[in-house]
């Protein structure tokens, strides 16, 4: 089975937890568009979606589905998402879209976390995948200073904007054994929007595809 195959297939199994006549919380990525797919055939049993990014609500709403704003959303019962890294614990590296700070928004205000990935997502420790951090422009080069002190390796992704109109650091080698204090860390340092890691609130639900169908972990 190829990976777009078992993207597509755990995208499939995520629809069990969409509940009727709800409003759906739809993450970004390669694996969440199969997933958005996947929403367009039940439409009529959804009330609608909160999106993570201009992506998404632009897929969301080429097959009929309603996009709300989060603030007219008060019950947000699922949010579905991919992860960039995912460990044991339900942690995550998130954020190789660009989309980290409306991911972290809609996955905190949601009760269930639906973390739908391909085996090749799960790994032992976090911070092979470059962390992604997102940083109001004008700190850019501050922040990038105070990622080196923490031992990270910060690098500009050049040319990308994301949707709040800020810019990525991508931090390499970074081994994060304790991800939910440098998620904090990392917060805290003026001119951060938001960093990729996703423990303080991490997964409740990890669907991950294999070779021989889905794996769930609770
Ligand atoms: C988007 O910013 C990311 O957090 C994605 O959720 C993550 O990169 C997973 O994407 P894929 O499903 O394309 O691997």
């Amino acid at each position: 089975m190829d990976q777009n195959a078992k993207k597509q297939a755990v995208a499939k199994a995520a629809i069990q937890y969409v509940e009727n006549d709800s409003i759906v919380g739809v993450g970004t990525g390669s694996t969440v568009n199969f997933f958005i797919e996947e929403l367009g055939k039940i439409k009529d049993k959804i009330e609608g979606a909160v999106s993570s990014s201009e992506a998404s609500t632009k897929q969301l709403k080429a097959l009929g589905i309603e996009v709300f704003e989060l603030n007219e959303v008060s019950n947000l019962s699922v949010y579905i998402d991919g992860a960039d890294e995912v460990t044991e614990h339900k942690h995550m590296i998130k954020g190789g879209g660009a989309a980290l700070t409306r991911e972290k928004i809609v996955a905190g205000a949601a009760k269930t976390f639906v973390c739908i990935v391909d085996e090749s997502k799960r790994v032992p420790v976090l911070g092979r995948f470059p962390l992604p951090v997102e940083v109001i422009p004008m700190a850019r080069s501050f922040v990038a200073r105070e990622l080196v002190k923490l031992g990270g390796d910060p690098e500009y992704r050049q040319g990308v904007v994301t949707d709040n109109k800020n810019v990525i650091l991508d931090v390499h080698n970074l081994e994060i054994l304790n991800p939910r204090e440098l998620e904090q860390t990392i917060n805290n340092i003026p001119g951060v929007v938001t960093n990729g890691i996703f423990a303080l609130r991490g997964a409740d639900i990890v669907l991950s595809a294999t070779e021989t169908g889905v794996d769930t972990f609770k």
